[in-house]
């Protein structure tokens, strides 16, 4: 009988994760028997896979889109963060019980607490550009640091309200049209909308009103150096990529099915940047 674990990216596709590059990384670095890989799970499948992970011989999972949501409500049990976004990307069995993590939020946190550190020493007033899954995940983490309001900007401003209503009075949602009077008081801007992405349209704002101060991310990580962080750099505010975000989401993850909490290093950034 083989013991090796096995974990893997789920979702439907699963093609284009990055999830197997850096779980095979920590793999090899730590020399364990473990295996990471890629199974797509159509959504008429959904609910019968994730019901029984051990049948698909998995030890745990990641869980991307569309089957977050899905996923969380199979849960026995789930961590503060899947419990307040409704969605989980990190599963695994705990004797036999189905239990989930949302991650995401805690990959930007981590990004954010290594590339400026103390920048949530002073929390107040944050900007979230963008109202996907992305915002839903850093609008909690901003939270759970003490931010307040967390002003969600979005073209489609039905959506920026569907995260205000899911959050309550402390999330401001916004039409795109009111950018300019919440920069102002920002400590925190992150861009999670697809702009800036190769391929799509750069971000196109005006950052003149933003306090020189503020601290300035975006979710999108290909190219590394997004217009927006360009643009904030040269005006002398503080940036951080979002490639750790992306690489930091990966640590619990790996921690529960492999039992060594990895870490984010130089190397690990370098193979990731190579397949960028
Ligand atoms: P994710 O789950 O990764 O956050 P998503 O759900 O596809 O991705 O969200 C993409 C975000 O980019 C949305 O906020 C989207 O705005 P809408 O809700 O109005 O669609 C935003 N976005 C995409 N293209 C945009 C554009 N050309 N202008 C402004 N916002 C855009």
């Amino acid at each position: 009988m083989t013991t090796t674990r096995r974990a893997a990216i789920t979702g439907w596709p699963v093609a284009q994760s990055r999830s197997p590059l850096i779980h095979g990384y920590w793999l090899r670095k730590h020399g364990i028997d473990g295996d990471y890989g890629r199974v797509p799970v159509a959504p008429e499948d959904a609910e019968t896979f994730y019901r029984d992970l051990a049948a698909a011989g998995l030890t745990g999972c990641n869980v991307t889109v569309p089957h977050k949501e899905i996923a969380a409500s199979l849960c026995d049990w789930l961590d503060p963060a899947a419990t307040a976004m409704g969605a989980a990307n990190t599963l695994w069995l705990d004797g036999g019980r189905l239990c989930g993590a949302n991650t995401d939020g805690l990959g930007f946190l981590g990004n954010l607490d290594e590339g400026a550190p103390g920048w949530d020493a002073d929390p107040g007033p944050a900007v979230v550009l963008g109202a996907g899954g992305a915002a839903r995940a850093i609008v909690w983490a901003l939270l759970s640091r003490g931010f307040t309001p967390v002003h969600v900007v979005n073209r489609t401003e039905d959506k920026a309200r569907a995260i205000a209503d899911h959050f309550g009075t402390d999330v401001v949602p916004h039409g795109w049209d009111k950018l300019g009077t919440v920069l102002g008081q920002a400590r925190v801007l992150v861009n999670t909308t697809s702009l800036g992405m190769t391929g799509k349209p750069e971000l196109d704002i005006d950052l003149s009103g933003l306090p020189a101060t503020a601290l300035v991310t975006d979710a999108v990580y290909v190219p590394l150096e997004t217009g927006l962080l360009r643009a904030a750099r040269a005006r002398g505010n503080r940036t951080v990529d979002g490639l750790g975000m992306l690489l930091h989401q990966a640590v619990n993850g790996f921690e529960r099915w492999f039992g060594v909490r990895p870490t984010v290093d130089e190397d690990l950034r370098a193979l990731i940047l190579a397949d960028l």
